[in-house]
């Protein structure tokens, strides 16, 4: 993990408001593992020494990219940038998800908008294919289900306000597929912390392992400053730990969602 200046390949829009850009980074690619993340200074930013962590969403010999929403100043400015133009990320930082072993538990994707971003390399590198459960509040917020399909992937799809597949929430497809289980399973899940709660109670009524990954506001992202912290069982108790080291993905039945009294 080093910091470096890299070359913008492309920036385009996807849908609506999401964006693909492309980077020229060949030692992240190299080193990228599922659900790990960038944390990117986007030169045009006033503030720039702030950065953004962004979910790398592929990584192919020469480049990396990352799949974003704008939601605000930093994301706005990113979107604005060019091929040629160049920003400085951190990475690839966190610990990931684990990889599929073949023969292993059947996984099963689960994100919310801009969640499968960090999913796609889980799919792509998992020996063992299964079913990838999306959602969004409207049809724009479903991104890449063509290419999970194209991986040979099964995508269930469901949006809020019905424009695209099922109408509803995502997680409200999950329990009819642990009840149809003939084998294990186990859940992998990236999106909203109200989305990856439901995906954890979920979890532990059916008894399956969740991997979730976490999604809180970081400022270093390099375990230094403190402001990602969660709370996490550990063998005899709790501790805080670090969403940008020790995460963002975590085994979901260790996370407390809320504070022990
Ligand atoms: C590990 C990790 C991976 C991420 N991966 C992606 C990704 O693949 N694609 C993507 O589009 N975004 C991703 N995000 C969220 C992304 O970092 C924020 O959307 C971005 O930092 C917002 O910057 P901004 O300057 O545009 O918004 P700001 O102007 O800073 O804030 C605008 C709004 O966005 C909210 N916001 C800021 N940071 C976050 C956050 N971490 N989560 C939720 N809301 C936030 C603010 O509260 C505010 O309401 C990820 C976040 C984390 C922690
Ligand atoms: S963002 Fe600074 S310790 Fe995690």
């Amino acid at each position: 993990m080093v910091e470096r200046n890299v070359e913008i390949v492309s920036n385009e829009r996807d849908t609506d408001l999401y964006f693909r850009l492309a980077l020229r980074a060949p030692e992240v690619a190299h080193a990228t593992q599922p659900g790990q993340f960038l944390h990117m200074r986007i030169p045009p930013l006033r503030e720039a020494l702030l950065r953004r962590p962004f979910s790398i969403f592929q990584a192919n010999g020469q480049t990396v990219t990352i799949l974003y929403k704008v939601v605000g100043k930093g994301t706005e400015a990113l979107s604005r940038m060019r091929a040629g133009e160049e920003v400085s990320v951190i990475g690839p930082l966190g610990h990931g998800f684990t990889v599929p072993q073949p023969g292993g538990a059947t996984p099963l994707l689960v994100a919310g908008g801009y969640g499968m971003a960090a999913m796609y390399l889980l799919a792509e590198r998992s020996p063992q294919k299964g079913m990838v459960f999306v959602g969004g509040k409207r049809a724009e917020d479903i991104l890449c289900e063509k290419e999970f399909r194209a991986l040979g992937w099964d995508v269930r799809v469901t949006t809020e306000d019905g424009s695209r597949g099922e109408k509803g929430i995502v997680t409200q497809l999950l329990p009819p597929e642990l009840r149809r289980a003939t084998r294990g399973q186990k859940l992998f899940a990236c999106g909203p912390t109200a989305m990856l709660k439901v995906v954890a109670k979920i979890a532990e009524e059916f008894n399956v392992p969740a991997e979730i990954s976490t999604d809180e506001h970081m400022c270093c992202g390099v375990g230094v400053c403190l402001t990602c912290v969660i709370p996490v069982r550990t063998g005899d108790g709790w501790e805080y730990q670090r969403t940008c080291t020790e995460g963002p993905v975590f085994d979901s039945r260790n996370v407390l969602w809320e504070l022990p009294a």
